[in-house]
């Protein structure tokens, strides 16, 4: 078999991927015209050209104004079902899905249109695809601590949709200890907790996401590399770090794929995985992602396996569907 064919037969979960980082050019080319919202590009072409970063911020800055063209329900229900079909076809079982409310709520689209479009979406790929998925509502950590405890107030009504709060958008600046309050009620709520941390920030942001945000899994976390403590501390906890590689090369974290730290924390026995970020942005979707880094760092069909077994471990999934999956991994991984 094929090293492409295998790594996207292997059963697996993603777990740091943005909805609004999956609105490929057609898709918002289309929008923008059906919702008559202007884009400063004239063609499909001209986006894909745009997509040129230097950094976490230059990104962010596109993939915002992106975002302005998802208006209706139906916007982020065919979002949604854009994302399963792709992720089904890349051996995805399960998927956790980052979502940013104030990026929605700040242009007037509330709760009830994103929430309704997703979930119908969510249920007709289970349906239709037998890939299950859970929501992550995320914080924009450019934004004040107050409002994401706002934010967290207004997805009353919504949160039995929702397992999970995260923190992501411009890292550097913005340290975890601003967000406790917001996640202290999620928790208290029974939600459970994950954070961008260790992307451009450094470790110390990551023991923040760890100890005062009750952070449960870590999202990128490359930075951590820095602090042989925390690697330890990584290891014997194994809290899992949720990589993506095409993104760190696109946003420049790492020069080049070749020189990302995966492998050497792989191997280190840090419980790490392979997910996409943004990929309508970054050039793949998480089948890519596994391919790149596989023919880039040489891994096994082993250090393959381990890292989709990581993916399933480290998920807030129900222990019998977990048991399925992993049953499903050990068939592929011994055929
Ligand atoms: N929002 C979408 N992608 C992100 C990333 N890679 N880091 C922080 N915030 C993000
Ligand atoms: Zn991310």
């Amino acid at each position: 078999m094929t090293l492409d064919s295998f790594v996207r037969g292997l059963p697996k979960a993603e777990l740091h991927l943005h909805i609004e980082g999956t609105l490929e050019p057609e898709l918002m080319f289309e929008l923008s015209e059906r919702n008559q919202i202007a884009l400063p590009f004239a063609s499909v072409d001209e986006i894909r050209a745009a997509y040129e970063f230097t950094d976490l911020q230059s990104f962010l800055d596109i993939y915002y104004q992106g975002a302005a063209v998802l208006v209706h329900e139906q916007d982020f229900a065919d979002l949604m079902t854009a994302y399963l079909r792709r992720a089904a076809a890349d051996g995805v079982r399960h998927a956790e899905i980052f979502f940013d409310p104030q990026t929605h709520t700040e242009r007037g689209v509330g709760f009830p249109v994103f929430m309704k479009g997703f979930a119908s979406a969510q249920r007709d790929a289970e349906e239709a695809l037998g890939i299950t998925s859970a929501l992550i509502m995320c914080f924009l950590r450019h934004l004040p601590g107050e409002a994401a405890i706002e934010t967290f107030q207004a997805a009353g009504p919504y949160l039995q949709q929702v397992q999970a709060v995260g923190l992501d958008s411009s890292e550097v600046g913005n340290p975890p200890e601003l967000f406790v309050a917001a996640y202290q009620a999620a928790r208290d709520q029974g939600l459970r907790a994950v954070a961008h941390a260790g992307e451009e920030g450094p470790p110390s942001y990551i023991e923040g996401a760890l100890d005062v945000l009750g952070a449960e899994r870590i999202d990128h976390g490359v930075r951590a590399d820095e602090d042989d403590a925390l690697i330890e501390r990584l290891v014997a906890e194994q809290i899992p770090l949720t990589m993506c590689p095409l993104s760190n090369v696109k946003l420049r974290v790492f020069d080049t794929l070749a020189s990302h730290n995966l492998k050497r924390l792989l191997d280190r026995g840090v419980r790490v995985t392979i997910n996409s970020d943004d990929p309508a942005y970054f050039g793949g979707y998480v089948g890519d992602n596994y391919l790149a880094v596989a023919e880039a760092l040489d891994l096994s069909r082993e250090d393959l396996v381990l890292l989709a077994r990581n993916s399933l471990e480290a998920a807030f999934l129900p222990e019998e569907r977990r048991r399925q999956l992993v049953s499903e991994l050990e068939d592929y991984a011994a055929s």
